[in-house]
């Protein structure tokens, strides 16, 4: 199967590739690396995944609309993961507009060149940050998440809304995963497990956001080939269907006392979500 993959140069994107790869599909990749950080680790990323003859590499901006179309019509691929975002709520707080631009705007134009080439498979990264603080726990896939307290979580609930409605109108086989907090070999230099490991080899303090928080706990999800993460998300590719997964190979970081849990969620555009739960096949319309 052939496919197209935004944010190939990013953490994620990088390793659902490879993942991809190894299991004998072709991989088109595209990124325009962002200089949200630095470019050398999203070269090291793409080096890794270069040796692989199946793997062809399209710099390139989710900005441009036209560039999507042609190289969708190029490519025609049988399934399309959307990966690239703008990510990082502190920052998105510095740069609202950057979110609206990339992550509404910019998904739009995916959508838009895929329903023009036919029905591909689409599976598209979000984030669990949709759910803020007015969602009840544990949180449900179906809940309506319309309280994001920044706008990189608002701007990815637009694009969830945005693909629900190309998926009703052009019957896109379509699924929104939901991450939380993903790490990993490749991982991102911003987030917290690369930041303390760095200040631990330097021996500088660490950085805890929460300063002041009596309590306080982040739980993080190992996105590795190991533990099958970029598999799960192969398979939502080649299946079309919904797949929920919670916890599983999860790696656990306690802060002071607490053991926080740790959930990924999938979300379907379809009436049957909530059954889907655990793994359970449905069936290929998800409009
Ligand atoms: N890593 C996590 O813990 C986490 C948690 C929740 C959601 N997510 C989501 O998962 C996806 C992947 O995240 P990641 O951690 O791999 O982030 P990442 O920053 O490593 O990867 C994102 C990639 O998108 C690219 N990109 C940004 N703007 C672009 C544009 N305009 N055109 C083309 N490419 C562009 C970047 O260059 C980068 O390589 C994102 O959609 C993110 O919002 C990640």
């Amino acid at each position: 199967m052939r496919v197209f993959v935004t944010g190939a140069a990013g953490f994620i994107g990088s390793r659902l590739s490879k993942a991809l790869l190894e299991r004998g599909d072709q991989v088109i990749g595209f990124d325009n690396f962002d200089p949200y950080y630095a470019r050398e680790h999203k070269v090291r990323h793409l080096d890794d995944l270069r040796d692989s003859s199946a793997f062809e590499f399209i710099e390139g901006s989710l900005h441009d609309a036209e560039l999507l179309r042609t190289e969708f019509e190029k490519w025609r691929p049988d399934a399309v993961a959307h990966m690239a975002a703008m990510a990082a709520v502190r920052y998105s707080v510095q740069h609202p507009l950057r979110y609206g631009e990339t992550n509404v705007q910019g998904s739009a134009h995916v959508l838009d060149a895929a329903r023009h080439i036919g029905k591909p498979t689409c599976v598209l990264a979000s984030t669990g940050s949709v759910y803020g603080t007015s969602t009840p726990i544990p949180f449900q896939e179906d809940a309506n998440a319309d309280r994001p307290l920044a706008p990189y979580p608002a701007s990815k609930r637009a694009m969830e809304l945005f693909a629900y409605s190309y998926a009703h109108l052009w019957k896109l086989p379509t699924t929104v995963v939901r991450f939380f907090n993903v790490y990993g070999p490749h991982g991102r230099p911003d987030m917290m497990p690369w930041q303390w490991t760095r200040q631990i080899l330097v021996g500088e303090p660490l950085t805890l956001y929460a300063a002041g928080i009596a309590l306080c706990a982040r739980g993080l999800l190992r996105l590795s080939s190991w533990c099958r993460g970029p598999i799960v998300l192969a398979q939502l590719i080649e299946l079309g269907v919904a797949w929920s997964f919670r916890g599983g190979e999860t790696t656990w970081v306690a802060i002071l006392l607490a053991i926080p849990a740790v959930v990924v969620l999938a979300v379907i555009f379809s009436p049957a979500t909530t059954q889907a739960l655990y793994g359970r096949r449905l069936s290929d319309e998800t409009s």
